[in-house]
Formats: C-alpha cells, structure tokens, sequence
C-alpha cells in the first residue's frame, strides 16, 4: 500500500530535496535514463533527474507517432530553455507495427507498454549502459491499473511484474506518492515554465488512447488535426483536460449536396482536481458550435460533432 502525500500536506523544498538525494544514492556512479513526453509528470522526473545526475542522466524523447502536432519540437525547446539536452528517437515505425490489426483498448495498451519498455527502451539501456530508468508514475495510475479500471501504461510492480526481470533494467518512481495537483506544485517549485507545470495531462498512449478501433497511421492524423484544432477553443474555461476522439462507427451526413457516410468526432472537457472523479466543464454553447465547424471544416470526411456530457465515473477521461 503506497502512503499519498495530499498536496496540501506536500512541502516542496524537503520533497525535492529527499528524491535528488534518492536518486543520486540508488543510481550512483552509474547512468540513468529517462523518457519525456513533456506531461507534467514526466518533466517533474527530468527535471529531479536533471538535479540529481546532471550529465548521468540521459532525456530521451521517444517520437512513437501518437503525440500531438508539434509537440516534439515544443518540449524538446522547452527543455533545451532549461539547460537540459532531451535526444529525440525516431520509433514510429515500431508503434505503429506493433498496433496493426489491434482493436481492443486493453490489448492496444499493452501494445504500446510492449514496445516501449521491451523494444524501445530495452535497447537504449543496454545501448547507454543504464540501470536505472526513472518515470514519472503517480498514484493514480496505480489506483486504476490495481482496482483493474484501466492498465497504465507505466505500472509493474504492482500488478507482480519486475522490470528488472522482464526488461533489463530497475525502474525509479519518484512521484508514486502524488496526485496531479501535488505534481503541479513540485513543477512549479522545480523551476519548470506554467506552460509546463500547468499543461493539461496527456496519456502515455498518446492518441492511441483516442482513437477507438485501430489506430493506424491516418486515423491517428486525422484525431491529431481535431485536437489540434479543438484545442484553442476550449484552453481558456480552466479545464483540466480535453481531448477529441475518432469513433470507430460512422454515420450518415451530407456533403455539398449528397450523402457521405462520414467519421464522428467526440470532445471531452473535464473539470477535475486529481483526475479521480471528473464532470464535464459547461463551456458556452457558442464555443462548442464554433468549435464544431472548424473541425468539420479542418479534418476531411467528419460529418458529426459531439461533446460528451456524462461524469466520470461511470465515465473515464479517456475513451480506450
Ligand atoms: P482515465 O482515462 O483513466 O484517465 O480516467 C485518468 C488520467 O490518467 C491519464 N491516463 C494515462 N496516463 N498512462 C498515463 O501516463 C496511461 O496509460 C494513461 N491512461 C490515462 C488520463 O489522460 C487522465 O489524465
């Protein structure tokens, strides 16, 4: 059973403190590595990597194909801004291989968990000579994967798996104890910019975790241009997360006067504090129909536009 430290009993200064130190002592005159999406969490890890290790500590940003528009280039800057080198890795190919043919939410993560950890990072450690990888896993990635509502992506030991065993190297999880909101505040207090402490959360699956059925290379374009263009709309009502999906079944519209059996787009917007329970934000009805048109209008074959209204749970923020 992992102890929560609630946010408002975190005190910053001694928990930076404590986990350079534990990083520093547990990885010693070894190397470690580490994998950056540029979600919270994960720019905490780097940046409590970055201070414990300096140069043993090896960022990698791994392109797997799912992230949103531009956002290798905006984090990898965001970083470089910081003083720390974030190296790119180029594994599109690997992802998408690996989800072909795939449809089932669970086994479409555990495609992706395969491939990261086996595949991926499996030969950058034994590439780099590290032993350690460090991630930035929260306690409400392990509630979910326990209580068997969802596999995170980046939970083993709880579910009886040893990393060290199964991939090669020992896994460090320095945020276990913290929700979101607690992860915030070590960001904000590690010296990370607003837009990287406060960004929005974004799953480890990426936009595989948005695309219901299988997620090819032009079905995760196509949920990528929505959320590119869903994304400005919805950034001001101070939501915690929103998101649009590709549904898999497609319903009959029109287009320039005839029949086009047309793709469903569905937006999500949640107001939530540590993602435990959500509710749907009430955005102005203005906005959704605004929003609806500039995706009908960006992304070719959408005919339908929904924005869910139904609270988690029995919901959860993501569709797969
Ligand atoms: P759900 O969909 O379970 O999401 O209500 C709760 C929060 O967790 C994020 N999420 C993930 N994060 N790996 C992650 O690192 C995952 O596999 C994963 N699945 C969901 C989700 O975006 C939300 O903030």
């Amino acid at each position: 059973m992992i102890k929560e430290i609630a946010a408002q009993d975190l005190d910053t200064k001694s928990f930076i403190a404590e986990k350079v130190a534990d990083i520093r002592s547990t990885v010693g005159d070894g190397w470690a590595i580490n994998a950056l999406s540029g979600g919270v969490d994960s720019s905490v890890v780097t940046m409590l990597g970055h201070l414990a290790l300096g140069d043993k500590l090896k960022t990698i940003f791994v392109q797997n194909g799912l992230m949103r528009a531009g956002e290798a280039e905006q984090v990898t800057g965001f970083f470089r801004d910081l003083g720390v080198a974030v190296e790119v890795v180029d594994a599109r190919d690997e992802f998408f291989a690996a989800l072909k043919g795939v449809t089932d939410p669970e086994a479409k993560r555990e495609a992706i968990t395969q491939t990261f950890y086996r595949e991926v990072f499996g030969r950058l450690v034994r590439e780099s000579g590290a032993k350690h990888l460090l991630q930035g896993t929260i306690l409400t990635d392990v509630d979910e994967t326990v209580a068997g509502i969802k596999r995170q992506h980046n939970v083993f030991e709880q579910l009886g798996i040893d990393p060290q065993e199964v991939f090669g190297y020992k896994i460090l999880e320095p945020l276990i104890r913290l929700r979101k909101d607690g992860v915030r505040k070590v960001g904000e207090a590690v010296g990370l910019p607003k837009e990287l402490f406060d960004r929005i959360p974004f799953p480890g699956p990426g936009l595989a975790a948005r695309v219901i059925g299988e997620a090819t290379p032009e079905r995760i374009e196509i949920v990528r241009e929505a959320t590119r263009t869903m994304e400005p709309h919805l950034e001001g009502f101070g939501a915690f997360q929103y998101l649009a999906v590709l549904h898999e079944d497609r319903v009959t519209g029109m287009r320039d006067g005839s029949r086009d059996f047309g793709m469903q787009i569905e937006v999500r917007c949640w107001d939530s504090l540590d993602a435990r329970t959500a509710t749907p934000t009430r955005v102005p009805f203005e906005v959704l129909e605004k929003m609806a048109k500039d995706i009908i209008a960006a992304v070719p074959g959408v005919v339908s536009v929904t924005y869910n209204i139904a609270t988690k749970p029995p919901s959860t923020i993501e569709v797969v």
